[in-house]
């Protein structure tokens, strides 16, 4: 009888094997498994065992059915055609669109500066955006009366502590730490106790750049400024050259572009003046090399404060910066 048990398992499983639509695997399991089946007829003579028999045949057969009753439901899920329909591709449908996120306006522009930059030689650096007064200001040629703080106002916090209101914070730090000749820029997000207007906000993003070495002029800033803006805005844009102030910088300049917002012609994010401030820039002061622990008359070097912000807006023309920060989806979708 066990020989039979064994055989019967075995003309199952290669039955089961050629089978390939459920209909003929129903009939193969009545023909097996079910009332009338032959594994039943089997099992129904096990009563007819000898007592010594009884128990492991019988035990071997209830075995042998089990395995196959599962069997049997896997196959049936296989081959089940309600399952089968999920699977079923219907060309006709539209496909389906995964809403993918994808990155800031700001965050694009930052990464294209950043291409620019590395391949001239510069790393990135990132710092941190709660910094103490030293490093925000004093190192920096600003003085605790120094009437250019009132400019840059901010969220104080105990201790000193501030929330950063440039990217200009980490020229000393990164002197300190990395020494000359040094080439770095560093993106981060600043911040202003200001009230807000198209054009202003009190969290934005700075993108400073540091070059430091022997023999570093004007011409060498000016050269990298005009590298990076063909880099952003991929043609020609009308730049010009003021005179500006910065405690830190000397001389100091101004770079602005002719709006790409208005095309010069006046709006609210040019202040009707068909120009934006779009990178203060000069010559790293003395005092500051000094706090980096470099000497000025061996070392020279040029620094600038891109307002990645503002440049996202001329980028992409959006009039508005609030609409940056402003996590709503209708504006975020259309980069
Ligand atoms: N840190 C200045 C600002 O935020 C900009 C700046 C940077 C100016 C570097 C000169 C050199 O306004």
């Amino acid at each position: 009888m066990e020989i039979k048990l064994k055989n019967l398992k075995e003309n199952i499983l290669r039955e089961l094997s050629e089978i390939k639509d459920s209909q003929l695997l129903e009939e193969l399991k009545n023909k097996y498994l079910g009332r009338k089946g032959q594994l039943n007829e089997i099992l129904k003579a096990v009563k007819d065992l000898s007592e010594a028999e009884k128990p492991r045949i019988g035990k071997l057969a209830n075995e042998i059915k089990q395995e196959l009753a599962e069997i049997f439901a896997q196959s049936e899920k296989i081959l089940n055609p309600r399952d089968q329909q999920d699977l079923k591709f219907d060309h006709s449908l539209p496909g389906i669109k995964k809403d993918l996120g994808h990155l800031h306006p700001s965050t694009i522009v930052q990464y294209e500066i950043e291409e620019a930059f590395l391949a001239m030689g510069f790393a990135v650096y990132d710092g941190p955006q709660l910094e103490s007064d030293y490093y925000n200001f004093t190192a920096l040629n600003v003085p605790a009366d120094h009437p250019a703080r009132d400019t840059q106002d901010t969220f104080w916090l105990e201790g000193e502590n501030l929330l950063r209101t440039h990217t200009s914070n980490l020229q000393v730090r990164m002197l300190e730490k990395y020494g000359a000749p040094f080439r770095g820029i560093f993106p981060g997000r600043v911040f202003r106790y200001e009230s807000t207007d198209a054009s202003h906000d009190h969290t934005f993003y700075q993108l400073e750049g540091l070059m430091v070495d022997k023999n570093i002029n004007i011409g060498n800033l000016i050269a990298t400024m005009r590298t990076l803006l063909s880099a952003v805005f991929k043609r020609e844009v009308d730049v010009r050259l003021r005179p500006g102030f910065f405690p830190f910088v000397e001389p100091a300049f101004e770079m602005d572009i002719k709006c790409l917002v208005c095309d010069g012609k006046g709006c609210s994010v040019c202040k009707q003046s068909g120009w934006v401030e779009l990178m203060p820039c000069g010559m790293v002061h003395p005092k500051v090399l000094e706090a980096g622990g470099l000497d000025p008359k061996i070392y020279s070097g040029f620094a600038f404060g891109l307002g990645l912000t503002r440049m996202a807006m001329m980028k992409y023309r959006i009039d508005d910066i609030r609409l940056l920060q402003s996590g709503d989806l209708r504006f975020l979708k259309q980069f």
